[in-house]
């Protein structure tokens, strides 16, 4: 082995750009995260070839003094902070101090800059393998100007994993999306070869902020979009911002923005938040698309985690976790037809969250209007059956009896004394055809808000339903819409129903690791609720005896692993829920009413009622959407009708 060297300047810098300077896009990001620490209100970027020949940024920030400027391109050397204490609550975007030195020992970088309070602009580079920092004065307004040119021009092996040119701009142009949706207050322009791709002015009012997300994330996600705005008082958490529809879902997952304190992040605590507050709710294999930010006091989260500062670390994990989780399924829980409220009991604390699909009208609706929650629906349930919580609080669906124990799903005759029961809400009417015209007029002559699904028109082809609101005509999927309300029921029933458990014929023992068994033995109780007897045997092995009727013929040992990996990572779990939910699932999917099933109109009434009551009526449980609405301006447009 040869003797120890100090490297040189250059080398150690070009050896700590591996780590950040990966491509023309990281240059991008680093230079625009200093922009914006330095107050810029305005950035404007050029880029050429990809940003391989050429990235120039230049903003109207602070700037940097003249004896500073040596320093800005020396590694080690900060402007943001100056002790560990600062590192402990960092506000600022960038505080490691190498992102320019390590930049520049990869391209020719030049770095013009000029303060208010100067008379003249000065203009850094730096030269040899020392890095000597050069300086001579320059012509430059205030702010600060840095131009990158023929990035890896010295480092072989990293240009050849360069892209095409149109690659490399396409990253490049995300991360200045990125980070023009994390400050909208700011003005970006994008470059490239010359042709503007991106004018985004600032945004002032909540408008302006809509259309930034608008034009980086496409007029269909706002439109698709729900805002959201909600604090937890006591922990000093803020998420705010838009979550696109379930119906609004995505194959991959390239429309998801987290900001944690103004920073992008990708971290796998807020993407099991998120994605379980979408649960249920999306097609299978599809994703979610979301623009969220999320707001704490700087010393709960951990910047210094990763050189690129993409992941975070937060000191509050699980209340961070479960204050993400519960905001996002509360909205979520309640897409349903605009203008409708939510049962009682089930509503979100009015004063703290406040969520509404663009253009939600905010007429409430009426509970006395919804005659089938209140009435008694269809006949009993068969005898010998012990009624679900449903019947006693009088709701629509009686299928789901717990017979011998356990879940069945609801059968054909249950289904069809069901559908049945709608029959009681009878619209007196001449004839079916202006019943629905007549109760509109009802309800508007005697000054009241008619329901937001309108009344029913008529049974197509056994499969939708027309009816008729006061925008103009709705047309709603019958089965997928049925298929929500049961499970929605079912859901609840069984919420309210203690768990019946079963024990095992040979109780299962299981291997497990140290703090496996520690939190088992911590978390016995929430097994306990859920229908599982869990204990510990030894140091590292468990033993179960019961679990729950419904789950008996699953994987319960995979299960339980899975569940005391969850807990041991995020503090909680939900898979026993969910299996429990995706079973409950199938059986309302098969319990639903079925396609070509002539429903009468009293009957689609009943179930348009119950859809204005059911949380996430806006889905069935595949994710497909079960109604949509298509208004008088809509059909006159169709016709080519001039109004
Ligand atoms: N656009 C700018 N306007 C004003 N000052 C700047 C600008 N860019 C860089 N600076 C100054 O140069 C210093 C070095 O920048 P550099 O990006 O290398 O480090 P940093 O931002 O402090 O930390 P990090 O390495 O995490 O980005 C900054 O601390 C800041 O004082
Ligand atoms: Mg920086």
């Amino acid at each position: 082995m040869s003797r120890i060297q100090l490297l040189s300047p250059r080398l150690a810098n070009q050896i700590a750009a591996g780590e950040v300077v990966e491509r023309p896009a990281s240059v991008v990001k680093e230079l625009l995260e200093n922009s914006l620490d330095a107050g810029a209100t305005q950035i404007e970027i050029d880029v050429e070839q990809g940003g391989m020949k050429l990235i120039r940024l230049r903003d109207n920030g602070g700037g940097i003094e003249e004896q500073d400027l040596p320093l800005a391109l020396s590694r080690h050397a900060t402007s943001k902070i100056l002790v560990l204490e600062d590192l402990e609550a960092v506000s600022s975007l960038g505080f490691r101090g190498e992102a320019l030195a390590s930049i520049s020992s990869v391209s020719r970088l030049t770095l013009t800059s000029r303060r208010s309070d100067a008379s003249t602009a000065w203009q850094v580079q730096t030269e040899g393998r020392d890095m000597e920092p050069v300086v001579s004065p320059a012509a430059h307004p205030q702010g600060t100007c840095v131009e990158v040119r023929d990035l890896f021009f010295n480092t072989p092996a990293r240009r050849k994993f360069m892209r095409t040119e149109q690659t490399e701009f396409k990253h490049l142009e995300e991360v200045v999306k990125r980070l023009a949706l994390s400050r909208s207050d700011v003005a970006f322009q994008l470059r490239h070869n010359g042709r503007v791709i991106h004018q985004l002015r600032p945004a002032r009012t909540e408008q302006d902020h809509e259309r930034r997300i608008s034009s980086v994330c496409g007029p269909a996600f706002i439109d698709q979009a729900l805002s959201l705005d909600m604090t937890a008082e006591a922990s000093g958490l803020r998420l705010w911002g838009w979550m696109g529809l379930p119906t609004f879902s995505r194959s991959q997952t390239d429309l998801q923005y987290f900001f944690v304190n103004g920073r992008i992040i990708r971290d796998k605590l807020v993407a099991h938040a998120v994605r379980q507050a979408y649960q249920d709710v999306l097609f299978h294999g599809r994703h979610p698309a979301f623009v969220l930010y999320l707001e704490l006091d700087p010393k709960l989260v951990d910047v210094n985690v990763h050189p690129t500062k993409h992941e975070v670390r937060f000191r509050e994990g699980r209340l961070v976790h479960d204050f993400i989780f519960r905001t996002l399924h509360r909205v979520i829980a309640d897409v349903r037809p605009e203008g409708a409220v939510p049962p009682a009991g089930t509503s979100p604390d009015a004063g703290q969250l406040a969520a509404s699909a663009p253009g939600a009208s905010g007429q409430s609706f009426e509970q006395g209007r919804m005659p089938l929650s209140q009435a008694p629906l269809g006949p009993s349930a068969d005898a010998g059956a012990p009624h679900s919580p449903s019947t006693q609080q009088g709701g629509g669906f009686q299928g789901a009896a717990f017979q011998g124990g356990g879940y069945r799903g609801p059968s054909a005759s249950v289904v069809r004394d069901q559908i049945s029961g709608y029959g009681a809400l009878h619209v007196p009417a001449n004839s079916e055809q202006d019943a629905a015209q007549q109760a509109l007029a009802n309800a508007q002559a005697q000054g009241e808000v008619a329901p937001p699904l309108g009344y029913a028109l008529a049974h197509l082809h056994g499969i939708y339903i027309l009816a008729q609101n006061e925008q103009g005509l709705v047309l709603v999927d019958m089965h997928a819409a049925h298929e929500r309300i049961v499970y929605e029921r079912m859901k609840q029933a069984y919420e309210t129903e203690v768990v019946r458990s079963q024990p095992l014929l040979v109780p299962l023992s299981m291997a497990v690791s140290q703090s496996e068994a520690d939190c088992a033995e911590e978390q016995a109780a929430v097994f306990q609720r859920l229908g599982f007897e869990l204990s510990r045997m030894g140091d590292e092995s468990l033993v179960v005896r019961q679990v729950p009727v419904s789950l008996a013929r699953g994987n319960i040992e995979q299960l339980i692993r899975d569940v005391l990996s969850d807990m041991i990572t995020y503090g909680q779990s939900q898979r026993i829920e969910n299996h429990i939910n995706e079973l409950l699932a199938t059986m309302a999917c098969h319990g639903a009413v079925r396609a070509n099933r002539q429903l009468s109109i009293p009957e689609m009434n009943g179930l348009l009622r119950d859809m204005e009551i059911t949380e996430r009526s806006g889905q069935c449980n595949h994710g497909r959407p079960t109604w949509t609405q298509l208004s008088l301006a809509e059909l006159d447009k169709l016709f080519l009708r001039g109004r």
